[in-house]
């Protein structure tokens, strides 16, 4: 089993998902995230706030990098790592990429005004709607499975569940 790689937009649901499906596999469950925010000793609006975007984008392309050598495990990435085209090329060889595909207005809902999420916090619901469309077609190009989320996390991990055996039983016959 390698490892299977959340990917999708701020408030798709790859922290909540991730965990649950973790323990439905009985993996371990990873969060870039909070490995940068280890790695850097700071919470992620500090780190934008001290250090700018940039930096922050090469810590998590460090602890992608980094990811990769653990044992197979849920990994939730951050909603922007795809900002850096080269992480896409390199998670696709680290693992099995999930796009949770959750509508717009299900992720506004989810980080409107969340001070935790420096990329959202500042912005209009316009352009966080600009920001989700010009993200798509990466996290489409850079996933083996598209996984459309629109119900209950439950409904979700089960989706995830169905795509990831369907998936393996492709790669076997
Ligand atoms: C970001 C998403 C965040 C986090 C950082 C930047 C983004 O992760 O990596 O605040 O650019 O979309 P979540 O998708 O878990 O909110």
């Amino acid at each position: 089993m390698k490892h299977i790689y959340l990917c999708g937009f701020m408030g798709c649901g790859k922290s909540t998902i991730g965990k649950a499906l973790s323990k439905r596999l009985s993996m371990p469950y990873y969060d870039l995230d909070q490995l940068i925010e280890q790695k850097a000793g700071m919470p992620i609006p500090e780190i934008f706030a001290a250090y700018g975007e940039a930096h922050f984008r090469a810590l998590e392309s460090e602890v992608l990098v980094e990811s990769g050598k653990s044992e197979p495990a849920v990994i939730a990435t951050g909603g922007g790592i795809f900002t850096n085209p080269q992480n896409g090329k390199l998670i696709q060889s680290l693992g099995i990429v999930v796009f949770l595909n959750t509508p717009f207005s299900y992720c506004y809902q989810r980080i409107k005004g969340d001070a935790s999420r420096p990329v959202a916090v500042s912005k209009s619901r316009e352009e966080l709607f600009e920001l989700y469309q010009s993200r798509v077609s990466r996290y489409r190009a850079f996933s083996h499975l598209n996984v459309v989320c629109r119900g209950s996390i439950k409904q979700s991990v089960q989706d995830v569940l169905k795509a990831l055996q369907a998936a393996e039983q492709t790669k076997r016959s």
